[in-house]
C-alpha cells in the first residue's frame, strides 16, 4: 500500500491543532541543531579503522606515560600539539617539513605533546618518528601545549620552532600548499623572528576584542598587560589557527612570568571566572576548551610583537615575517 503525502497533511492539521504543530517543530529543530553538533565526534569515531589507528590504542599500563625529557637546545624544533588526528596524516605532515630543504640543513628535532591518555604514547612516537613524545593532560587547547613547552624550556628554547596543531592547516597529497612550502624554503631565514604559517585569509586586523567572526573577550586586556597601554584604535593584526614559527629572542623578549601566569588561566579548572565569558550563547567554555583558549589562539602576533596592521598585505607580498635585529 503507497501512502500519498497530500492525503496525510491535511489529517496532521486536522488532528493537532496549531500549538502541537509548532512544538513538534521545535522538537525537531533541537534534534536537527543536537544531530549538527554531534556529527564531528560521529565521524572522528569513524575515522579511527584504519590499522595504524588501532595500533594507537593499544593499551599497556605503564608506557602510555612514557615521557622522553628535553635536555638541549637545538637549532630548530617542531612541536606539535596531539590528540586524535588522523595518524597517517600527521606522520605525512612531519615528512613533508623535515624534507624542506632550508629546515632540513638545521636537522630539525621533532617534539609531540600528547593529549590523549588513551593512546599508546611509544606507539605514537614510533608512526609519527618524534624525536621526543611527552603526554599532557588535556587542558587548554593547542595554547596550554606552547605554553608548557615555552615554560618548560624557557632557557634552552630552539632558535627556532614552529609550533602547530596535529590537526593541520596546509597541507596536500603530494607535499605541503604552495603558499606553506614558500614560506619555509623562501622566506624563512635565520632572522625570522615570527611567522605565521597560516593561509593569508586567516590573517586580518582586529579591533582588539572584536572581529567580524565574533568577540574575544580579555585580548584587551591581554594587549594591555603585555604592552603596558591601552589597546589602541585601529587594533592589531591576528593571525589564527595556532600555527606559526617564532625565533628564541622573541620567546626570551618576554619575561618567564608572563607564560606562566597565562598558562595558569588557560588551563584553569571550570570553577574559574574565566569560564563565565561570553563568546557566543551556544559555545560552553570547559577547560578541555576554554573560550580563553580561541583568545590565547589569537595573541600570538602580540606576544611576539608582529602585530602591525600591514601583516597580511606583507604575507601576499612574499614577506610574511617579522625579522630580530641580527
Ligand atoms: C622531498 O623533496 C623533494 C624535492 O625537494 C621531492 O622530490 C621529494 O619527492 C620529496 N619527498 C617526500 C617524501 O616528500
Ligand atoms: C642558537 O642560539 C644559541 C644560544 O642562544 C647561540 O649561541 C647560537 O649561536 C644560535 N645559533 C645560530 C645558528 O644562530
Ligand atoms: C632574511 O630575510 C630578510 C627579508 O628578506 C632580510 O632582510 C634579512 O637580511 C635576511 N636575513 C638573513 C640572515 O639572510
Ligand atoms: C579549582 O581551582 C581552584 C584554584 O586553583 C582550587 O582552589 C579549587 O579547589 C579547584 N577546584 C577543583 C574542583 O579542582
Amino acid at each position: 500500500m503507497r501512502i500519498k503525502i497530500r492525503s496525510i497533511i491535511p489529517y496532521l492539521w486536522f488532528k493537532f491543532n496549531t500549538k502541537q504543530i509548532i512544538l513538534f517543530i521545535i522538537c525537531l529543530v533541537i534534534i536537527l541543531i543536537d544531530i549538527i553538533i554531534n556529527i564531528n565526534k560521529w565521524q572522528n569515531r569513524f575515522k579511527y579503522s584504519n590499522k595504524n589507528s588501532k595500533l594507537l590504542y593499544l593499551k599497556t599500563n605503564e608506557l602510555n606515560f612514557y615521557n622522553d625529557p628535553i635536555l638541549s637546545q637545538r637549532q630548530f624544533d617542531i612541536v606539535l600539539s596531539y590528540y586524535s588526528e588522523d595518524i597517517d596524516i600527521v606522520a605525512q605532515y612531519i615528512r613533508y617539513l623535515k624534507n624542506i630543504s632550508n629546515i632540513e640543513k638545521l636537522n630539525p628535532r621533532v617534539i609531540v605533546y600528547n593529549k590523549n591518555s588513551n593512546i599508546n604514547n611509544q606507539v605514537l612516537k614510533l608512526l609519527l618518528d618524534a624525536d621526543i613524545i611527552q603526554l599532557l593532560p588535556n587542558l587548554g587547547r593547542e595554547g596550554g601545549t606552547y605554553l608548557y613547552h615555552i615554560i618548560n624550556n624557557y632557557h634552552i628554547i630552539a632558535n627556532h620552532t614552529l609550533f602547530s596543531q596535529a590537526g593541520v592547516e596546509g597541507i596536500t597529497d603530494r607535499g605541503l600548499a604552495d603558499w606553506y612550502f614558500d614560506r619555509l624554503e623562501k622566506q624563512f631565514n635565520s632572522s625570522v623572528g615570527y611567522m605565521p604559517l597560516v593561509t593569508n585569509i586567516m590573517i586580518s586586523n582586529y579591533d582588539c576584542d572584536s572581529h567580524i567572526t565574533g568577540n574575544f573577550p580579555r585580548m584587551s586586556q591581554l594587549w594591555a598587560m603585555l604592552e603596558q597601554s591601552l589597546c589602541p584604535p585601529g587594533g592589531q593584526a591576528v593571525a589564527f589557527r595556532g600555527q606559526f614559527l617564532v625565533s628564541s629572542k622573541r620567546i626570551q623578549n618576554r619575561p618567564l612570568s608572563v607564560y606562566k601566569y597565562i598558562y595558569d588561566l588557560i588551563t584553569a579548572n571550570s570553577s574559574h571566572w574565566l569560564h563565565r565569558d561570553l563568546r557566543s550563547l551556544i559555545f560552553k567554555s570547559t577547560p578541555d576548551n576554554p573560550i580563553f583558549g580561541h583568545v590565547v589562539e589569537r595573541i600570538w602576533t602580540i606576544l611576539f610583537k608582529c602585530f602591525k596592521s600591514d601583516l597580511h598585505d606583507r604575507c601576499r607580498r612574499r614577506e610574511c615575517a617579522c625579522f630580530d635585529e641580527s
